[in-house]
């Protein structure tokens, strides 16, 4: 079993068990397990039933659905015959149930200015952009790229697209124009959203100028929306394709209905990394999508009317699709929304947020708890960290010491702490305690929501006993699941279906404790998590190559006490000795080609990368020597063992 993130024996050890605080179950979504187990038996028995039963209450629908579940793996398509629109699940049914002057988004940017919006204010904005689009041409099934900072405008885009049937692809703003021009032509996109730059950490990144490198290998797009949000001269506007927000969006008069959609019309494609090169563009559709967001944001974040909650994402991950965006708001919550840094202008400023806010319901990213432990309490401390009830974690397995500093120095040891395990494929969270009712046992993401059933399977497709690790898989089709891979049925197949027939591989390891507790032991493939973030070492690999001066490249993950996973990479170079100034240029490239998240920490060059006789790259061996450990197992098809030799003389 390999464990790249170096968790499993921590994960092994842990015995501590936590159970709800009485008084939090007193109030709680799920207050008995009686009550989950009869809702996860009645999933299992009766799908449609249950379904049935979830989408009539929680969604609105222009037309009712006639069947609510038709599956043939591995196409699903849920709530057949509706008609549905995200946008007014999140808006106008909110304002319709008398809850339009409740506060929707609280947002505060980097610099410290603030502003707020009620839903009814907030469906303005969207009608708004929403015609704003229309007027450059967007219409049902057209795709637009967004490209821009933590602000508002994000959320009233992908808002936006949802009120008229197009389709966002949020695209992080840390990406590189490569990256950005990738994914247009990969999806096609005809416009794209951008701002002139964002905020980070005290200084100003421009974004537009990013965006117009990206365009001019990005012949599909058409046309280009720019937020001013910085404020930055010398923005350049070119004739004909590019408008200012504040010229074309501010002068739509706001009314725009949202537009009756079939429910399994594409609400957006998110790209992330898979196991080969090449990101992949993963589809969701409206009704199941935003009932699986709706109702994993109400169980798991345990969500009651006075809550500020406050997920610390960025939408351009899938967590900000799902739990700041489509969940909260389809419940009807009150969420803070921040731009910039958590340390700047200082390292208390997440606490701070919460102090000001009175923020109750809190979700960040283990990578994020491990930098404010390194940091130092006195951050915390200095705050006022009462309103607090609820923690959450997601991005990575959370280790156990950064679960029990969560629980002691920011819960207080009185709030339960939600481990929610889940992917962009899934929607939305699949496996995490429920607050009210679930003992936690810290690095545990505990048990499934009703209607997912996770099984562990050996390389043979077989269960494996409790405690054995393997192959985790999900057996049956549930509402939030993705619905392919833009553009590539056969990879769609290939990933998430053909290794174990019949169930959807998640790419995980996992195993199961006697209590049936699960634990994530991390990737089965060469996909790395990065402070949270997914990354193939393969897509890292085609960056190094693709500079004039590598002959080949080879990147592995090594344990990184803040990041999770660090890149390691190892590099053969043509022609003279390489030196510092070709690591940092190397470095540089890799920042060009994909972004700053994917500069890898270390870079050796080496003479010859060791390889199997067949002449695959033994990435077990450059793991160990990338994490300083002595080189173990077999190494009986190595090649040429002064391959070995001179990679650990490098050290
Ligand atoms: O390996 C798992 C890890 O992150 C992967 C999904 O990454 P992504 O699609 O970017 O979505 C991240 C946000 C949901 C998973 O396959 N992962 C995510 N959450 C956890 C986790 N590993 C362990 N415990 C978690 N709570």
């Amino acid at each position: 079993m390999t464990d790249p993130s170096g968790q499993i024996d921590h994960v092994l050890a842990e015995s501590r068990t936590f159970p709800p605080p009485p008084e939090f179950t007193a109030k709680a979504v799920f207050s008995t397990m009686d009550q989950y187990e009869a809702a996860y038996r009645r999933a299992a028995e009766d799908r449609d039933g249950f379904w049935r039963d979830e989408a009539t209450e929680h969604l609105h629908w222009f037309e009712p659905f006639q069947e609510v579940c038709r599956w043939q793996a591995p196409n699903a398509e849920w709530f057949v015959g509706g008609k549905t629109n995200a946008s007014y699940n999140c808006l106008d049914r909110n304002i319709d149930a008398g809850r339009g002057d409740r506060t929707a988004i609280v947002w505060e940017g980097e610099p410290g200015d603030t502003r707020s919006l009620t839903y009814s204010e907030l469906r303005t904005e969207v009608a708004k952009c929403a015609a704003a689009l229309r007027e450059l041409g967007v219409g049902v099934g057209d795709v637009v790229s967004v490209y821009m900072p933590m602000t508002p405008e994000l959320a009233v885009t992908m808002l936006a697209c949802a009120r008229i049937g197009a389709i966002h692809s949020v695209i992080f703003a840390g990406f590189s124009a490569e990256s950005i021009a990738d994914r247009n032509n990969d999806a096609g996109a005809k416009v794209i959203v951008t701002a002139d730059g964002l905020h980070r950490r005290g200084k100003v990144l421009p974004l537009k100028e990013t965006v117009d490198e990206a365009l001019a290998k990005s012949p599909t797009v058409q046309k280009c929306l720019v937020l001013r949000r910085v404020g930055q001269d010398g923005v350049s506007m070119q004739e004909g394709r590019d408008v200012w927000w504040h010229e074309l969006v501010d002068k739509q008069s706001g009314d725009l209905p949202a537009v009756p959609l079939d429910s399994e019309t594409t609400l957006f494609i998110l790209y992330t990394s898979g196991s080969t090169g090449k990101p992949k563009g993963i589809r969701h559709t409206t009704a199941g999508y935003n009932l699986w967001a709706k109702r994993t944001f109400q169980w798991v974040f345990d969500h009651r009317d006075e809550d500020v909650y406050w997920c610390t994402a960025d939408c351009g991950w899938i967590t900000g699709h799902s739990y700041i965006v489509y969940g909260p708001l389809s419940a009807g919550a009150t969420c803070l929304m921040y731009e910039g840094a958590p340390n700047h202008p200082a390292e208390d400023r997440f606490w701070e947020l919460v102090e000001k806010y009175k923020v109750s319901v809190l979700y960040t990213a283990p990578t994020a708890i491990r930098a404010f432990i390194k940091w130092g309490d006195e951050h915390v401390e200095k705050h006022d960290l009462t309103s607090l009830r609820l923690l959450g974690s997601v991005g990575e397995g959370i280790n156990p010491e950064a679960w029990m500093w969560y629980h002691r120095k920011i819960g207080n040891e009185r709030c339960p702490i939600v481990d929610t395990w889940w992917q962009t494929e899934t929607g939305g969270i699949m496996m995490s305690p429920l607050p009210g009712i679930t003992a936690t046992k810290p690095g545990s993401c505990t048990r499934p929501l009703p209607g997912v059933f996770p099984k562990i399977v050996d390389e043979s497709g077989q269960p494996v006993e409790a405690n054995h690790g393997g192959m985790l898989c999900i057996a049956e089709p549930w509402p939030g699941m993705l619905r392919g891979i833009w553009g590539d049925e056969e990879r769609f197949i290939e990933q998430y279906w053909s290794k174990v027939p019949g169930m959807y591989l998640t790419g995980d390891n996992a195993r199961q404790d006697e209590d049936g507790y699960y634990w994530i032991m991390g990737r089965i493939d060469d996909v790395i998590n990065v402070s949270g973030h997914r990354l193939s070492t393969i897509e890292v690999e085609s960056a190094l190559v693709s500079h004039e001066l590598v002959c080949e490249a080879a990147v592995v993950g090594r344990p990184d006490d803040l990041k999770g996973q660090a890149i390691a990479a190892f590099v053969t170079v043509r022609g003279g000795e390489p030196d510092e100034a070709l690591r940092k240029e190397l470095q540089q490239h890799v920042r060009n080609q994909i972004g700053a998240l994917a500069q890898p920490d270390d870079l050796r060059f080496a003479a010859a990368l060791p390889k199997t006789r067949s002449g695959k790259i033994m990435r077990r061996l450059l793991r160990d020597i990338a994490a300083g450990h002595e080189v173990v197992g077999d190494t009986s098809t190595l090649e040429d063992y002064s391959v070995l030799a001179k990679l650990r003389d490098e050290d």
